[in-house]
């Protein structure tokens, strides 16, 4: 028997669901009642072992019909992404396939059904000279990285009649699976007594994975679209927010080194004087990001740091 609420659920599709992001909004949507979600990423199981999961090269445009017609959701969450900046110079292809192609064919397919993209793209479009950056700042890419982001928001404007661009930048949060992220990378390093270098000269407003799931939340539940930046709480250089994580977690400050972006020589140049502004979010979604500390607090909770 057919249940009225699972004709009002909502169907979402999340795609990169075993990335850093994806993973928080699994989470949480999952737990939703009124919420029917299916996921995919480039892996060929979900990291948590969903049944409703299906290994997706977005790239091939085949398999993204197949996936989204087969589903037929109302909602597209986008976050796969090529986001290794440095190699997105030396793999200009597979970057440009992932981060604008690969966007290109949700959004066509988006379109024919009807169903809201909600897209991420990020603070690199800018060239990081005049920042915290609004939405209505002109976007300036220094980066290949920066670029492909760039290309995937205007393909998603110029394709997809209902869609949300959400920027942001730095992200961090608890994930359980893949690569570590910045503060349990921070505080492993210390523990085992490693001397780390961190750049004083990128600033920018480092952003809780949660944060960004409950901006979508009130995306999804208030239809809204357009353009919004989603960042942290506060604005700092990344050495300080290492200091931050090292005065919280109780750890030695002096195994931490202050250097130079450009004593790093990395392949891609990266945005100094950054960061996004969330006064467009904080109006209109009610978005509330986290204290830097209650972050920590909650990654310590759920990662047993
Ligand atoms: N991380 C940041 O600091 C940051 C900052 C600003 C903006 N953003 C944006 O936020 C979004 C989420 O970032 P994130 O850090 O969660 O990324 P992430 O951890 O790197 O996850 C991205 C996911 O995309 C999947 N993927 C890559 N190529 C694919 C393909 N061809 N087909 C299907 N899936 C593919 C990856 O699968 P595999 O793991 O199997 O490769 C991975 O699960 C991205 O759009 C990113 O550009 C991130």
């Amino acid at each position: 028997m057919i249940h009225t609420q699972d004709l009002i659920k909502k169907r979402i599709l999340i795609t990169g669901a075993n990335g850093m992001l994806g993973q928080r909004l699994i989470k949480f949507f999952m737990q939703q009642k009124y919420v029917e979600v299916f996921m995919t990423s480039l892996e060929e199981k979900s990291c948590f072992g969903y049944n409703n999961y299906i290994q997706v090269d977005l790239s091939k445009r085949n398999e993204v019909k197949k996936v989204v017609y087969d589903f037929y959701p109302d909602f597209i969450i986008n976050t796969a992404a090529f986001t290794n900046v440095d190699a997105c110079e030396t793999q200009r292809e597979l970057s440009w396939k992932v981060n604008v192609k690969s966007v290109e064919y949700l959004a066509e397919t988006a379109r024919l059904i009807d169903a809201h993209l909600i897209h991420f793209s990020s603070d690199y479009v800018f060239d990081g000279k005049s920042g915290p950056y609004s939405e209505v700042d002109k976007p300036c890419p220094i980066s290949y990285y920066g670029r492909t982001k760039l290309a995937g928001e205007n393909i998603v404007k110029l394709i997809s009649p209902l869609n949300t661009i959400i920027r942001t930048n730095v992200l961090y949060g608890p994930a359980l699976y893949g690569r570590p992220d910045f503060v349990k990378w921070v505080v492993t390093s210390l523990r085992e007594n490693k001397q780390i270098r961190i750049v004083t000269d990128q600033i920018n407003n480092p952003t809780f994975t949660d944060d960004i799931v409950q901006a979508v939340s009130k995306i999804t539940e208030y239809k809204r679209q357009g353009l919004y930046n989603i960042g942290g709480k506060e604005f700092l250089n990344r050495f300080d927010f290492t200091l931050r994580i090292a005065d919280y977690f109780n750890l030695d400050k002096s195994l931490i080194e202050p250097i130079f972006t450009e004593t790093l020589k990395q392949p891609a140049p990266r945005p100094l004087k950054s960061g996004l502004l969330n006064l467009k979010a904080e109006t209109e979604l009610g978005y509330k990001p986290h204290s830097i500390e209650d972050t920590f607090s909650i990654i310590k909770k759920e990662l047993r740091l």
